[in-house]
């Protein structure tokens, strides 16, 4: 049922960032899968989530003004649209949405304690705990049900789908409603973007295969939105089945009908995905030794967890991207996963140094292009890879 599409070769832990450059760092095989059956695209080597998410995790939600206006503007319509008297959020990060509601209507759960520290410290209830069904026991029994149930790329990070749903289910009140939110595999394929995949992305859903999933729970979506983060996400709105207090919006139908007419339930689609992220990692390659060659420096800007994924697919060292830059505290002075480039702090200056800059963070290219426009005025360059790669 599981049939393999595509080989990332051998990754690092994404979000590891290394005080010292290590050459034998371990690596994992990232392999793709499509699943003919429910649709569902994952990949094959598991790492047991106490590898990836301990009390170092160093992403952080709020370090980006884009993701703090969307979690801002998700509060409002919640508040207006579904009034939760209690409210739930699974990978609550450092605080990004739930700070925008009253402490007595949100708890979080987060396993980085380095993460739920932050919340904690405001005075929001937060469980450092990972998602599963004895958690959910704990809370049923200290809180009652919850009648929403939010959780933005963090589902897709655990192995046991079923468990995850069995879970929410128990804690879900009988008119609760579930959103939640991830990368959108309709998106990631049209822009060639394979970086969305790393050893913490497991799944990568469609509705199509979401809606297969949840069938077995009786839980159905009965709305979509698409979303500009991460690359392109989607937030699915779902109900029990039973639940008709809503219909299924046309915005859904489109969906399910975009999502058909491109493919997604057919192994061929995946295929030329794969050859296409071929060719997208040659291209990438010739562009920067290009560069080499006239003797310019390049400089990464983001040192993402997609990132990590590019420079060890494509086997790109110091000599094409010499540093990255990122605000986020825990990254500064560490080293690229895999890989001897350093992320230096961020400073304004910083792209003074540099003649080209590539999109480690890609999804945030207007925002950054916005606060870096000396650069490009002073004919500086941008380089991405999605949907292809080039210089702008
Ligand atoms: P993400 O793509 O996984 O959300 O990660 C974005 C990373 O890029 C995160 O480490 C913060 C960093 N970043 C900057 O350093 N400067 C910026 O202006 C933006 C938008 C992000």
């Amino acid at each position: 049922m599981n049939k393999y599409f595509l080989d990332l070769g051998y990754q690092p832990l994404a979000n590891k960032f290394l005080k010292k450059y290590k050459k034998k760092q371990n690596k994992y095989k990232l392999k793709l899968y499509f699943n003919t059956k429910n649709k569902l695209v994952s990949i094959s080597k598991r790492i047991p989530s106490e590898k990836m998410f301990d009390n170092k995790y160093p992403y952080r939600s709020s370090m980006s003004l884009t993701m703090r206006e969307s979690f801002k503007k998700l509060s409002k319509e919640i508040k207006k649209k579904f009034r939760p008297k209690l409210m739930l959020e699974i990978g609550s990060n450092d605080g990004a949405l739930i700070k925008n509601f009253k402490k007595e209507n949100v708890i979080g759960i987060e396993p980085c304690k380095n993460l739920a520290r932050h919340t904690k410290n405001k005075g929001f209830v937060t469980y450092d705990n990972y998602w599963n069904f004895k958690l959910s026991k704990k809370l049923k029994s200290k809180h009652g049900e919850f009648d929403l149930i939010y959780s933005a790329n963090t589902l897709t990070h655990i192995s046991n789908l079923k468990e995850v749903f069995i879970s929410i289910k128990h804690l879900l009140s009988k008119n609760g409603i579930l959103i939640i939110e991830d990368p959108s595999l309709i998106e990631c394929l049209k822009k060639t973007s394979y970086d969305q995949f790393y050893n913490e992305h497991i799944y990568l859903f469609s509705a199509i295969s979401l809606k297969n999933i949840l069938k077995e729970f009786n839980l159905e979506i009965f709305d979509i939105k698409n979303l500009k983060t991460h690359g392109g996400s989607l937030r699915y709105y779902i109900k029990r089945k039973n639940n008709k207090k809503f219909n299924q919006t046309l915005r859904l139908k489109d969906q399910f009908k975009r999502e058909f007419k491109y493919g997604l339930d057919k192994l061929q689609t995946f295929k030329n995905f794969a050859s296409k992220s071929y060719k997208s990692k040659i291209k990438l390659i010739n562009i920067l030794r290009k560069i080499k060659r006239m003797k310019k420096k390049v400089l990464g800007y983001g040192a993402t967890a997609k990132a990590v994924t590019i420079l060890n697919y494509c086997n790109i060292n110091e000599d094409l991207i010499y540093n990255f830059t990122d605000t986020t505290p825990d990254k500064i002075n560490k080293f690229m996963p895999g890989k001897n480039i350093k992320i230096l702090k961020y400073k304004k200056k910083i792209l003074n140094k540099y003649d080209y800059v590539f999109l480690g963070a890609w999804n945030f290219k207007n925002e950054i292009l916005k606060k870096e426009k000396r650069f490009k005025k002073r004919g500086g360059k941008f380089i991405t890879h999605v949907p292809y790669p080039r210089l702008f």
